[in-house]
């Protein structure tokens, strides 16, 4: 079983004092950062490129969990290698299996972990169940993409629970990450279904405390884990 891991998404912090952001994720003990790229074309907002990406990078040692939600990631998937992302997500909507080679290629060789994102209403699609192998982690994103704070679509969760026992079928080490409105209130419903990478945005950052609030999600996660 893999191990519960807090990513938080540094979209819901001040925009203008991200370097706060990835000091308090640090302070807190995260495991990774969560970088939401939106393009204004994939999802209705517009938010960091690269330039960010690798200025954050000179400042923090965490992996760097970069989610592009955006139409044409062939166009940029260097400028974001270059920028010092450890796991590059690509989303399944924009995809197939010949696309997602070309994608896969430069990180591959760079040595960094290429995910793989599905909307709420998407399934694994038959081209990358073939490629499953190639996924260091699915992202199962529970809200629809665009903003931090929404709320947690739980009818997500039947296609969560099966993600991860097609995952666990296969004997694959596959990260599943859960994506969009992850709080201390469900934390613990998603990893009963599976899911051991948690994205929170308005659940850490959203709090008085948010060096706290990485602990106590971690701390609610973990008990879910030793009941389940
Ligand atoms: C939504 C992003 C999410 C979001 C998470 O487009 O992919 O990562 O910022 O924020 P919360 O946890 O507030 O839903
Ligand atoms: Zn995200």
């Amino acid at each position: 079983m893999n191990d519960i891991r807090i990513a938080p998404s540094i979209l819901a912090w001040d925009l203008g004092d991200l370097e706060r952001a990835v000091e308090i994720s640090v302070e807190g003990g995260a495991d990774q950062i969560h970088l939401d790229v939106i393009d204004g074309h994939f999802a209705p907002n517009i938010t960091f490129g690269p330039g960010t990406v690798k200025a954050l990078r000179r400042r923090c040692d965490l992996k760097f969990d970069t989610h592009l939600m955006i139409d044409a990631p062939l166009q940029y998937v260097d400028k974001f290698l270059e920028a010092g992302s450890d796991l590059l997500t690509f989303h399944a909507e924009v995809l197939d299996g010949p696309k997602f080679d070309e994608l896969y290629r430069p990180v591959k060789a760079r040595g960094k972990e290429v995910g793989l994102a599905i909307k709420p209403r998407t399934d694994v699609p038959p081209w990358a169940l073939e490629r499953l192998d190639k996924i260091s982690t699915i992202v199962v994103m529970t809200v629809n993409p665009g903003f931090s704070g929404q709320t947690m679509d739980m009818t997500v969760m039947p296609k969560l629970q099966k993600i991860c026992g097609l995952v666990k079928e296969k004997g694959l080490p596959t990260d599943i990450e859960v994506d969009g409105g992850v709080e201390p209130e469900n934390v613990g419903e998603v990893v009963k279904r599976g899911g051991n990478v948690l994205v929170a945005g308005a659940g850490v950052y959203g709090k008085k405390d948010p060096v706290r609030a990485i602990s106590e999600l971690r701390g609610r996660a973990e008990k879910a884990r030793v009941k389940a």
